[in-house]
């Protein structure tokens, strides 16, 4: 079996992806103590660090798990996106904040024979993204590839483009292909999935004993709105009374706050950290005059239906809406797990 380790692991969907890939992670660093409880509670084998990455120490972490170093397969490190806003600044090596340099001295601990990075798209443009390519090929990993992916390509229900960097220690051909779709077994790479089917999953929220199961309270001007807008509907079905204050502010033409209704049909947008507050995201309900509950969130994140949480409201909506979706880990694993064999082969021919 493949083991990983999860930097950034928040509540634990890049875990659960991973060990549905069929890895074995064995430990987690992560900082906020309610997604590290949520963490334990689905994944009570794995072992987590709660603490800021900086004050764990590489090889304090090593060593307990009795891993000579190149034997690990992979590290996965979903990076907060805050993470670049300091990358190639000539204080980033100093910087507390420079959570790229914090990953590397786990790479360079452990040489993992893979690592993946997540974040969001527009990082590939910025070119301080540039150092992290250097920072792999200076120890050794000269396959380094950076994908532009929406998740819903992978089987997620939901519109949400990442971009996932990879990096293999291989030889000068490498073994990353240059559309990781290609090599995603066809069984995860839905196209189409459905919103409305993951929502339905969690079963009418009148009477549930699912404590998850719970939404926002709709005050009487979100259920006006919600009335207004048909399913994919936005803010520009509203009428001016109903508009909320920052969408009068907003002039310029095109431009527009979120605010709108999920169609049951194709994919959900984005989950964010207010994933289901409806002043701050196009998740009102595709049938009822609510946001949606953290349960149906949960599973537009492809989470499984009994995945727990810990923590208060908002804390567990922060929790959902930061998780990688875990058909698209699954993914992603099993696509680095097959080029690693390559890779693997090609080093032993
Ligand atoms: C994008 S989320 C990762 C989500 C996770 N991979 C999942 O699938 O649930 C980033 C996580 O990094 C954590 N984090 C941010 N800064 C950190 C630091 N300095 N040390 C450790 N964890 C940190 C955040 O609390 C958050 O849970």
């Amino acid at each position: 079996m493949l083991t990983a380790l999860d930097l950034f692991a928040g509540a634990g969907g890049t875990t659960q992806g991973l060990k549905d890939a069929g890895y074995r992670v064995l430990a987690a660093v992560e900082k906020r103590s309610d997604a590290v409880r949520s963490f334990t509670a689905n994944h009570p084998e794995v072992g987590v660090l709660e603490q800021a990455i900086r004050h764990v120490e590489s090889r304090a972490l090593r060593t307990p798990l009795e891993l000579s170093v190149g034997s690990l397969d992979l590290i996965t490190a979903c990076l907060p996106v805050q993470s670049f806003s300091t990358l190639g600044r000539k204080d980033a090596s100093t910087s507390r904040n420079d959570l790229i340099a914090e990953t590397e001295r786990f790479a360079r601990e452990f040489l993992p024979a893979a690592i993946t990075f997540e974040n969001v798209p527009g990082v590939a443009r910025d070119p301080r993204f540039e150092c992290l390519r250097t920072r792999r090929e200076q120890t050794g990993y000269h396959d380094f590839r950076a994908y532009d992916v929406v998740a819903s390509d992978f089987g997620v229900p939901q519109r949400r483009r990442r971009l996932i960097a990879s990096a293999l220690q291989v030889g000068p051909h490498g073994a990353l292909p240059d559309d990781l779709g290609t090599i995603v077994p066809d069984s995860l790479a839905v196209t189409q999935p459905d919103a409305g089917e993951a929502i339905d999953l969690a079963g009418p929220i009148e009477g549930t004993s699912d404590s998850l199961h719970r939404a926002r309270r709709p005050t009487p001007l979100v259920v006006e709105r919600s009335r207004a807008m048909l399913p994919g509907g936005n803010r520009f079905d509203l009428p001016p009374h109903l508009w909320l204050a920052r969408h009068k502010r907003i002039k310029r033409k095109g431009a527009w706050a979120p605010y709108g209704r999920i169609r049951r049909r194709g994919s959900a947008p984005t989950m964010t950290t207010k994933c289901t507050t409806p002043s701050c995201g196009r998740v009102v309900h595709p049938t009822e005059y609510r946001g949606i509950s953290l349960r149906e969130a949960a599973l537009l994140q492809t989470l499984p239906q009994s995945y727990r949480f810990v923590g208060s409201y908002g804390s567990i909506e922060r929790q959902i809406g930061n998780a990688v979706p875990v058909r698209f880990e699954k993914a992603l694993g099993f696509a680095v797990k097959r080029c690693m064999g390559s890779a693997r082969e090609g080093r032993a021919a």
